[in-house]
């Protein structure tokens, strides 16, 4: 692809200003149809004679830095008979701050683009305009990008052009779009301005979202716009972003004369409120909009029901999807991570497959995650890689490389993408069989545990359960996978049943007790715990004596109340879905949460911050719990033998600690749905099913054909 073309830099390797690029050409006949096929090394903003090339944000996206995703874009309107063609290129993922791997391993790396435009004529006759030595470039008017740091834009900067680096840059693999294209969503108007107690201008827009905004302004030349960004207010109500950590997150903008009007072009932030730190004209909420961008995906899940706190967790829930599928599964998208955290896309998955459409999404990103691999099997934290690499797996995080493409397998019945990944997952769960201090277990190395647990002793992020049971717990579970996956696929998997039972015999002779909340759930809902009729007990007394209050972290927290709900404690698991006090999804709620919280504690009553070190409010792990609601308080369920709904299970769960709750699933055969609502001291069931379905009311089971029914 873009064989004819090389790939062009700035003559120098200037970190964090962005060239333009720019050729003139002429197209002198009648146009049949003419178009512009790009990639960059470091995102790309084009402009043809003045007006920008599609809309995908942040383009080509974020890969395994080896490979660049070429666009094509139909520019047949765009073009007059005298073209300039202007692309504006940042560090972007490539080689920004983020990219602290990558930055070491290509020192002599330089952001660069190679495209090819094809202009066919009416009368068929075809001509080519390739990046080459002929293209000239400059330092641009954007005199700053980094994805943490932000954008500085100065309209009075004068560009000079000179002759453009011709690099040979053969290691960089050019390949098709593949995943979703990234693109401006929603517009959200500010909803007050109003001055802190320390006196600064704050604008809230009312909710934590993730994309820039558009400044609108009247100016002298030279004057000067400075924003910053943050999620919260401190317990003063001033403005506080602590928590982005090293991320500078900041907007300059030095003026043009007149009225102007600006949005970033290559950077985005994680906020809620903007500090307005310089504006040289009054500031009204005409002055700025904000501008909602993530990935493009169709919503197909929805929620409701009868309280107004949980709506608003479900709401929570979604934006926080929409905040942190911006291209890849990041763990938040404001502090100076905002990466591929393989643990939180493993945890989320399910849920996140039921609100949008995800498949394309994580075809690329499970491809980078099989490309990152490596020969030995190992699965590093985030995908793209950018940390040194670690000397082995993690469990839970590097189990991503096994259940992500086993949900997706049964969200969609993809078996191309299960196909491709499945010799990705033999090899992570050989790996482990090499790396583990003792055989058949995963024993003696080193895990995040059960991260953010609140069990965690003084001082530490791992919540106190032992990281050896969960990690051998995910490892049968991971080989159970490559079990049914080999199955699908018509694979010999016998090494893999005899290692899957060896697992699990010497894991129940090795662990026999689960002392904390997540070691019971895992033992739980994975079938380890042979004696399930105790755990479960012993799991619903710890819940109860603590309150009817959860102490998981990321490893429990997805499973908790299935684990309950499975073994006769549905009760238990509305408990701690309704649970108001601290610890609790809707206590984040009452404090005011437009997202899901990285912490249980984020801000505590008083409105402290439990630390300004690990503190994202918009970090979507602890939102998996909706996956719960859809498959098992609204019982909407996938059947492994009929995947992507082809046939559904539905067998909801109601309490009459609501008066309804309902349930919606687009899926690729129809309209799923599941309601329930209490009338006097009974449920109402209204069910709706595109396809052949199982409907297990109070344990009465109907076959069902594709209609609507009421029970
Ligand atoms: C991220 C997490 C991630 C974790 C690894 C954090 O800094 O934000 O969400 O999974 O590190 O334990």
């Amino acid at each position: 692809m873009l064989n004819n073309s090389k790939w062009i830099s700035y003559p120098t390797k200037e970190d964090y200003t962005c060239p333009v690029f720019k050729k003139k050409f002429a197209a002198d006949k009648q146009i049949k149809k003419a178009t512009l096929k790009i990639t960059s090394l470091g995102c790309y903003y084009a402009e043809i004679n003045g007006a920008r090339v599609g809309d995908f944000i942040l383009a080509p996206g974020w890969t395994y830095y080896k490979r660049a995703q070429m666009q094509a874009y139909d520019i047949s309107h765009m073009l007059k008979s005298e073209n300039e063609i202007r692309i504006t290129l940042s560090s972007g993922w490539f080689n920004g701050r983020i990219n602290i791997r990558n930055r070491k391993d290509l020192p002599n790396v330089y952001p660069a683009l190679i495209c090819e435009m094809e202009i066919v004529y009416a009368d068929n006759t075809k001509e080519y305009i390739y990046s080459n030595e002929e293209w000239e470039c400059s330092l641009s008017k954007i005199t700053f990008s980094d994805i943490y740091d932000g954008e500085s834009y100065d309209s009075t900067y004068e560009e000079k052009f000179v002759p453009v680096k011709v690099q040979s840059y053969g290691e960089f693999k050019v390949v098709k779009q593949q995943g979703e294209t990234v693109k401006e969503q929603e517009i959200i108007y500010p909803r007050s301005i109003f001055k802190t107690p320390k006196g600064e201008t704050v604008i809230d827009f009312g909710q934590d979202m993730t994309g820039y905004f558009e400044i609108d302004l009247n100016a002298k030349r030279g004057d000067r716009v400075s924003l910053s960004f943050a999620e919260v207010l401190d317990k003063e109500g001033n403005f506080y972003n602590e928590n982005f950590r090293s991320a500078k997150a900041k907007f300059e903008y030095v003026c043009d004369d007149g009225h102007q009007v600006y949005k970033p072009k290559l950077c985005f932030w994680g906020f809620r409120y903007i500090r307005v730190d310089e504006f040289p004209c009054e500031l009204t909420k005409s002055s700025i909009k904000a501008i909602v961008v993530h990935s493009e995906l169709k919503r197909t899940g929805y929620l409701s029901s009868s309280s107004p706190l949980l709506n608003k967790l479900f709401s929570n829930i979604v934006w926080g999807q929409k905040g942190n599928f911006l291209d890849i599964p990041t763990d938040c998208p404001q502090r100076d991570e905002r990466l591929g955290w393989t643990g939180d896309a493993q945890v989320f998955i399910r849920t996140a497959s039921y609100n949008y459409d995800v498949e394309k999404f994580f075809d690329k990103w499970l491809e980078d995650l099989r490309l990152e691999q490596k020969r030995e099997g190992l699965i590093p934290f985030c995908i793209p890689q950018v940390h040194e690499r670690p000397g082995s797996s993690t469990a839970v995080w590097s189990d991503a490389s096994t259940i992500c493409p086993w949900q997706i397998y049964l969200t969609y019945a993809n078996k191309k993408i299960l196909a491709r990944q499945f010799k990705s997952m033999c090899d992570y769960v050989d790996e482990i069989g090499r790396i583990t201090k003792e055989k058949y277990l995963w024993y003696g190395c080193w895990h995040f545990g059960d991260w953010l647990g609140l069990d965690a002793p003084a001082g530490s992020y791992k919540g106190s359960s032992d990281p050896d049971i969960i990690a051998t717990i995910f490892y049968a579970y991971s080989v159970s996978l490559v079990i049914k996956a080999g199955k699908v696929l018509g694979k010999n998997v016998t090494k893999y049943e005899k290692l899957h039972a060896k697992i699990l015999e010497a894991g129940r002779k090795k662990f026999t007790e689960f002392k904390t909340q997540t070691e019971c759930v895992v033992a739980l809902y994975f079938d380890f715990a042979t004696d399930k009729k105790a755990v479960a007990h012993k799991l619903a007394n710890m819940i109860i004596e603590n309150g009817k209050r959860l102490k998981t972290g990321f490893v429990g927290t997805p499973y908790l109340l299935h684990a309950l709900s499975q073994n006769g404690y549905t009760e238990l698991a509305y408990d701690l879905l309704l649970q108001e006090e601290f610890p609790s999804w809707l206590y984040s709620v009452k404090q005011g949460a437009t997202t899901i919280w990285e912490h249980w504690d984020g801000m505590n009553d008083k409105g402290e911050f439990w630390s300004k070190d690990m503190n994202s409010f918009n970090h979507y792990a602890f939102g998996s719990v909706a996956d719960w609601v859809y498959g098992v308080a609204c019982g909407i369920q996938t059947v492994e033998e009929y995947p992507g709904f082809e046939k559904i299970v539905i067998a909801p769960h109601p309490t009459k600690k609501l008066n309804y709750l309902s349930a919606k699933i687009e899926t690729r055969h129809g309209t799923v749905s599941s309601a329930w609502y209490l009338e006097g001291n009974t449920f109402r069931y209204e069910i709706t099913t595109p396809v052949d379905t199982t409907v297990i009311i109070d344990g009465c089971v109907r076959e069902v054909k594709k209609g609507s029914y009421v029970f």
